[in-house]
């Protein structure tokens, strides 16, 4: 059928495929391909990820001219910009491409990162909103990841698209990222026809550490999860890891870096205090107990107060009694409000 949403898919897909043909094929995709070849990026990967270049040149408008594709249809595809004469040009110049795909493995919209750092431009730039391209419900690489999420029973949430390549080289095919680092409540609910067990695999620099902090406590929030964090080895991004390391340390790293949102948690507020100081490694024990009385299981309670008792010499029994006033008063203010809801819920029947 031939609805405009289909037509603007063709359309995608079309694109796609020039921007493959000339990265893989041309002269002009030389640097760009040296580019790929050098962040270790194999021809398999850029076949399976269908990756382009977009040469700083009109390539898309000359082409769907040639066609003679429908003017309305080019505008709301987002492939180009307009000027106030309502003329059109390519939105992407001198960009790797990054096709993404839906769940149905059509190309809805791209991304385009540059070659070389410039203050002055974005490194990366996405297609805009469109019919087909909602960027609060797209995960990418979510098709080809599906059967490996289902085999292993977890899914791994990576920051960046590259990390999910580098990834899928290695042959960690569980991985997904969403566009840019804000994951949303509709991509959660997708993980959540899926799996049960998320792993978040962000970045391991000061932006990443807090999108890990954003993105557990949503996890938690809005989806039934167990949830878990990796953080690769000495702050880097995974990509960078695997392409340092090699294959083999990335997986092992993949596998033995997991540790609980808990231990994450306290990993991260343990850099937020300067502990050669008394005062505020006292702050710091304070804040950790508040992260560690959350938990509602003793056992597991009890193996991060014996943590925080061996690290910093303090009385179990001390860090114990205090464990446990933190978390009455969450437990009454959690019972305050079960008692409001309930008032609430028995004044229609009253009245
Ligand atoms: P590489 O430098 O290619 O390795 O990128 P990265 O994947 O390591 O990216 P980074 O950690 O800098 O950012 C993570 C993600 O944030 C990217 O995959 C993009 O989705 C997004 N992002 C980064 N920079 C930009 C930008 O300039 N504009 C937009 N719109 N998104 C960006
Ligand atoms: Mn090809
Ligand atoms: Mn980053
Ligand atoms: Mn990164
Ligand atoms: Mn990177």
């Amino acid at each position: 059928v031939h609805t405009e949403k289909n037509n603007l898919i063709q359309l995608q897909e079309e694109a796609a495929k020039l921007y493959h043909h000339v990265l893989v094929n041309t002269e002009l995709g030389v640097p760009a391909l040296k580019y790929l070849h050098d962040r270790k990026i194999t021809d398999d990967m850029i076949e399976t990820f269908n990756l382009g270049f977009a040469p700083g040149q009109r390539l898309l408008k000359p082409f769907f001219e040639n066609k003679k594709a429908d003017y309305q249809l080019l505008r709301k595809s987002g492939l180009f910009i307009e000027n106030s004469d309502g003329e059109l040009s390519d939105r992407f110049t001198n960009r790797i491409m990054y096709p993404i795909r839906n769940d149905s493995s059509k190309t809805v919209g791209f991304s385009g990162r540059i070659l070389h750092k410039d203050p002055d431009i974005p490194k990366y730039l996405n297609s805009p909103e469109t019919s087909i391209f909602n960027k609060r419900k797209i995960i990418y690489n979510i098709d080809l990841a599906k059967p490996s999420i289902r085999n292993e029973q977890n899914l791994i949430l990576f920051e960046g698209f590259m990390d999910v390549i580098s990834a899928y080289q290695a042959g960690v095919k569980n991985g997904v990222a969403s566009m840019g680092t804000s994951l949303t409540n509709e991509q959660i609910y997708q993980f959540n026809q899926l799996t049960n067990q998320v792993y978040v695999c962000y970045d391991g620099d000061n932006p990443g550490q807090k999108a890990t902090k954003r993105a557990i406590s949503l996890l938690g929030d809005e989806g039934q999860f167990t949830v878990g964090v990796i953080q690769m080895p000495n702050g880097i991004d995974p990509d960078e890891y695997r392409r340092k390391y090699g294959n083999d340390k990335f997986k092992d790293a993949i596998k033995s870096a997991r540790e609980t949102t808990v231990s994450f948690e306290l990993r991260f507020l343990k850099t937020q205090y300067d502990l050669s100081n008394d005062e505020e490694k006292l702050n710091y024990v304070d804040a950790a107990l508040n992260v560690i009385a959350k938990i509602d299981k003793p056992v597991e309670r009890s193996v991060y107060l014996k943590q925080l008792s061996d690290e910093f010499e303090l009385d179990m029994n001390a860090l114990t009694v205090q464990c446990k006033q933190i978390r009455s008063t969450f437990i009454n203010k959690r019972q305050r409000k079960q008692v409001r809801m309930l008032k609430t819920d028995t004044v229609p029947e009253v009245l």
